[in-house]
């Protein structure tokens, strides 16, 4: 990892991952985008990791995007290169088999909103500030934004806010569903470990089939995606931590999961 762009902790299953270039607002740059494809990478197969909670160093900002400093220098197949990476290191985030929560901890601009976007659960402190700014710069959301903007929040919302490149209040965030919940900003990090929690409760193997089932199935007709659904229940049949979710309820106890 280049230069602690990007710090990991682990605790009890939990992977909090920082965005650390405070300095420059945590944004992005290649070395940033490097360190945080190799953490990702690697966290797909990490049977141990339950929940990845994502965050930013520092007080002011969870992620202003691009380095707009770095894309400065770039010639235009730079660029493109750049925008083909992030766009796949979130695509893989997106559908990484375990829960991601991003904790919002000041501004989320263009990339940085994106990065929220493609984490399964939002929460913000109420000093956080979200958009997709891009069109400002002449340019639009290129790491998922034109299309999870309009599924999260709908489409006429995401239009208005993508033409216009205006920021939103953590409140007003909450209020059009972009993020699932605010808190006073020293309180974030326990407020994404309580969520985690409860995530640790529930058994491995359907939480990774649920994500699926919800991540497919919304791209298809309602049919299809109850087919999606089936065949992710069926995997959660044979499995033992099902059995031992009955027999918990049975003994009248707390189950333990494997995720086996
Ligand atoms: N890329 C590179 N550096 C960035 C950055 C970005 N996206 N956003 C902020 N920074 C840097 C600033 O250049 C500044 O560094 P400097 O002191 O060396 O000049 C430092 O972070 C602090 O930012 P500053 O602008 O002084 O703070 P502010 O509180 O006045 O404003 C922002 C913060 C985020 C609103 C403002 O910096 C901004 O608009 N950034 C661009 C965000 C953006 O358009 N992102 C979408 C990219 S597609």
């Amino acid at each position: 990892m280049t230069d602690n762009v990007l710090l990991s902790q682990e605790a009890d299953g939990i992977v909090t991952i920082t965005l650390n270039r405070p300095e420059s607002m945590n944004a992005l740059n290649r070395a940033l985008l490097a360190a945080l494809k190799e953490q990702v990478d690697e966290l797909l197969f990490r049977r141990d990791v339950r929940v990845i909670i994502i965050t930013g160093a520092g007080e002011k900002a969870f992620c202003a995007g691009a380095d707009l400093k770095e894309r400065t220098g770039m010639e235009e197949t730079e660029v493109k290169k750049f925008i083909f990476t992030i766009r796949n290191l979130f695509t893989s985030l997106a559908t990484l088999n375990k829960p991601v929560i991003a904790g919002i901890n000041g501004i989320a601009l263009g990339g940085g909103t994106e990065l929220a976007l493609a984490s399964d659960i939002r929460i913000a402190s109420t000093n956080a500030s979200l958009g997709l700014t891009e069109t400002r710069l002449a340019i639009i959301p290129g790491a998922g934004g034109t299309q999870r903007l309009p599924r999260l929040i709908g489409i006429g919302k995401a239009k208005e806010l993508i033409f216009t490149g205006r920021r939103v209040s953590a409140d007003e965030a909450l209020e059009i569903g972009l993020v699932n919940k605010t808190c006073e900003a020293h309180k974030l990090m326990d407020e994404c470990k309580k969520m985690a929690s409860m995530i640790l409760e529930t058994g491995p193997i359907a939480i990774e089939q649920a994500k699926y089932a919800i991540n497919a199935g919304i791209e298809t007709d309602i049919n299809t995606g109850l087919g999606i659904e089936s065949n992710a229940y069926w995997l959660t049949i044979p499995t033992e931590d099902r059995l031992e979710g009955l027999t918990a309820f049975r003994e009248k106890r707390k189950p333990e999961y494997k995720g086996k």
